[in-house]
């Protein structure tokens, strides 16, 4: 398993006057299930965005195998291995499941029959086999959401960051997304998981790193973050209750 396969590392990210993302540092080994927890506005999908470079950071680097990449292309981003998924799902809602996932394969496969190919195996490790010719807007929005992920995972990505996959899901939903995530790892991918659903995150992470207003104020396992004295007053209310502050994020 290579250590620092991606490397944040003092990354600022301003709206005008607004700090979203401010000096932010951590890295990620390589086979990690990283979760980002924080309240709304904290900025982790900011961070999310520097790092897939559909925002440009301010300042900072973001290292992947070494190579910074934070001035490059989304496209580039997702060519070179890292995965994403969006807060609100971004899914071709006309098209079909097959063809949506197929979108994500042919960034690697660029013959139509290698790419169908690619997204049928895909399909059935996402469980979609019996759904590939359905309309993706008629999917549930847990469907959706996995459909997303499947689209990303497609692609053969190295790492896969996903923003909110759990939110609206009910406890079943929940526990299948995180045995999901788990069979990934299990496959050698690395994965950085945005959660409200502390339920979801905490059972499978092995760090979890916390922001909150653009600032990363804790980071260590499940259990020292949840008994961290910050973490309960920025965020826990209760044990596992995030305490919304109102939203005023725009959904990225
Ligand atoms: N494109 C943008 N333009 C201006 N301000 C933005 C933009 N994107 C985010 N912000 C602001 O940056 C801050 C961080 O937002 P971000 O969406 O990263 O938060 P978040 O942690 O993902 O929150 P949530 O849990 O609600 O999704 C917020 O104050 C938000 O209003
Ligand atoms: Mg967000």
């Amino acid at each position: 398993m290579k250590k620092d396969l991606l490397i944040i590392d003092n990354i600022t990210k301003r709206f005008g006057g607004l700090l979203a993302n401010q000096n932010i540092s951590f890295s990620i080994d390589e086979g990690e299930i990283i979760g980002l927890i924080g309240p709304n506005g904290a900025g982790k999908s900011t961070l999310f965005n520097c790092i897939s470079c559909y925002y440009n950071s301010n300042s900072g680097k973001i290292l992947f195998n070494g190579t910074d990449i934070s001035r490059k292309t989304p496209e580039a981003i997702c060519q070179m291995g890292i995965g994403r998924t969006f807060q609100l799902v971004r899914i071709f809602k006309e098209m079909t499941v097959l063809e949506n996932i197929m979108i994500g394969a042919f960034l690697k496969h660029a013959k139509q029959g290698d790419a169908t190919a690619k997204a049928e195996e895909t399909a059935n490790l996402f469980g979609f086999t019996e759904k590939l010719s359905l309309e993706a807007g008629s999917l549930t929005i847990s469907d959706q959401k996995r459909l997303e992920v499947a689209r990303a995972f497609a692609t053969e990505p190295k790492i896969l960051l996903l923003d909110e996959m759990m939110a609206g899901l009910n406890i079943q939903e929940v526990r299948e997304t995180t045995d999901l995530i788990l069979k990934l790892r299990g496959m050698g991918l690395t994965l950085v998981l945005v959660e409200h659903v502390m339920e979801g995150i905490m059972p499978i992470a092995n760090r979890v790193i916390v922001l909150d207003y653009g600032l990363k104020i804790a980071e260590g396992t499940p259990e020292e973050v949840v008994n961290n004295e910050k973490v309960i007053e920025a965020y826990f209310g209760k044990k596992y209750h995030a305490k919304r502050r109102g939203n005023t994020a725009p959904l990225q």
